[in-house]
């Protein structure tokens, strides 16, 4: 008989069946045998989850994780434990490492080594065009075909610059159900840009993104979804233009789907007057009304995802003059923590419905097996346990990605991840990763 645990008078909160309330959930080996109140198991191991919070393992739609090329600043290894400690039991890391993602062999490098780690599944994005360069398009297929199945492509990092590679790349993903990810960008407007355009900026003095940069790119994708049919996501939303002509599109049946990043919904451009380089990322921190915007966004449903675009980068990089630092910040470890005091907390969202834009919403903007619930008999073991009381201190001395750029360094968090599991095994057994 297989190795059977019993995780014991949980609140399972499985956004994909709408289940919400007090039952047990009885593992059997990799899969989930049973789930329901008081289950009588003989042998199986009891983890008394009491005053914890069930739920299928968080989706990460947006990582970054540098290898192969920047090992310095992360690893698949230190990424994928950094992820599991975050309660993920999925990643998706984008193709912006060297040499870039954009052929079979890279990808099938990424997700061989993710399920050597083994700590979380790792399905890599391929990129749009060769070298992310913008001039020719990589070959899909051959991507899509290949042993890690590809089924999402991003030139993440850079704008997909020509239309017409847009429309072509959402046309051929149509013929393997894949979904074209867009970082939406017109790089003509952000040239040299420092930081979102705004009053801050201008009392700064630094050259701004303006928010219209972004709207633009996010209007062109949705008329090119809507041309091809084919299937479109937006990646971290960051203005309330971009929101509403998203929320718009989906009310007209566009096949678009979009994701937020958790410092898009908690910080403002107000944090640049630091100078602090912790806090520069593209798209930049905005304005209050545009936070505002994407929690409401994510509220709405709009924004289907919580993506964190953890973006980890080396201290001699990152700790340089503003100017010259790269964009990208930490999120994998205070993604949870940050959704519950800036979306629950204030009453933007309850707490099954943050948890589904943590699984279930990211689950259904891709093709994920085994992953964003619903918690049921048969089904893979990727679960999360999370006590949502527990406090604590952000740490970046203490976080496990290899980087420590984290804008949250200090910050008090309300929820923690207690355990992870995936396939049945605990990854992170009382907040400790085990591997
Ligand atoms: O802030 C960002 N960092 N935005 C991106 O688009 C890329 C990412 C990175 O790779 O560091
Ligand atoms: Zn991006």
């Amino acid at each position: 008989m297989s190795k059977r645990t019993l995780l014991r008078a949980g609140r399972l909160v499985d956004p994909a069946s709408g289940h919400d309330g007090v039952a047990d959930v009885l593992l059997d080996g990799a899969v989930v045998a049973e789930v329901g109140p008081g289950l009588e198991a003989a042998g199986a191991k009891e983890v008394d989850c009491g005053g914890l919070v069930v739920c299928p393992g968080f989706v990460d739609l947006h990582v970054h994780l540098r290898e192969p090329g920047r090992e310095d600043a992360e690893t698949i290894e230190t990424g994928s434990r950094a992820a599991a400690l975050g309660g993920y039991t999925a990643v998706c890391p984008m193709p912006n490492t060297d040499p870039v993602a954009d052929n079979a062999g890279v990808v099938e490098m990424v997700a061989a080594r993710g399920r050597e780690v083994g700590l979380v599944d790792v399905f890599p994005v391929g990129a749009v065009t060769l070298g992310q360069r913008g001039v020719e398009l990589a070959e899909l297929g051959a991507m899509a075909r290949s042993a890690a199945g590809v089924d999402c492509f991003s030139d993440d990092g850079h704008p997909i610059r020509e239309a017409r590679l847009l429309r072509l790349a959402l046309e051929y993903a149509r013929a393997f159900d894949a979904v074209v990810a867009d970082h939406a960008e017109d790089a003509s407007l952000t040239d040299g840009a420092q930081m979102h355009e705004g009053e801050v900026s201008a009392m700064l003095g630094l050259a701004g993104w303006p928010a219209a940069a972004e709207e633009m790119v996010v209007a062109r994708d949705l008329l090119l979804a809507e041309l091809t049919g084919g299937r479109l996501h937006l990646c971290h939303l960051s203005t309330g233009g971009a929101v509403e002509l998203v929320r718009a599109a989906k009310a007209r049946g566009v096949r678009v789907t979009a994701e937020a990043a958790p410092h898009h919904f908690t910080l403002t451009d107000d944090a640049v007057r630091s100078y602090d380089p912790v806090f520069k990322v593209n798209p930049p921190l905005r304005e209050k009304a545009d936070v505002e915007a994407v929690r409401q966004g994510l509220a709405d449903g709009t924004i289907d995802a919580v993506a964190t675009d953890h973006a980890p980068h080396a201290r001699e990089d990152k700790e340089v003059e503003w100017s010259a630092a790269p964009p990208g910040m930490l999120g994998l470890q205070t993604a949870l923590g940050l959704a519950l005091a800036e979306l629950v907390g204030p009453g933007y969202l309850e707490l099954p419905a943050a948890i589904e834009r943590l699984t279930a919403g990211p689950a259904r903007c891709r093709r994920l097996p085994g992953h964003g619930g619903p918690v049921t008999p048969g089904a893979p073991a990727n679960l999360t346990v999370l006590d949502p009381a527990a406090h604590w201190t952000v740490d970046r001395a203490r976080l496990a990605s290899r980087a420590r750029n984290t804008p949250f360094h200090g910050r008090e968090l309300t929820g923690r991840v207690v355990h992870t599991l995936l396939r049945g095994a605990f990854t992170v057994r009382d907040g400790e990763a085990q591997r």
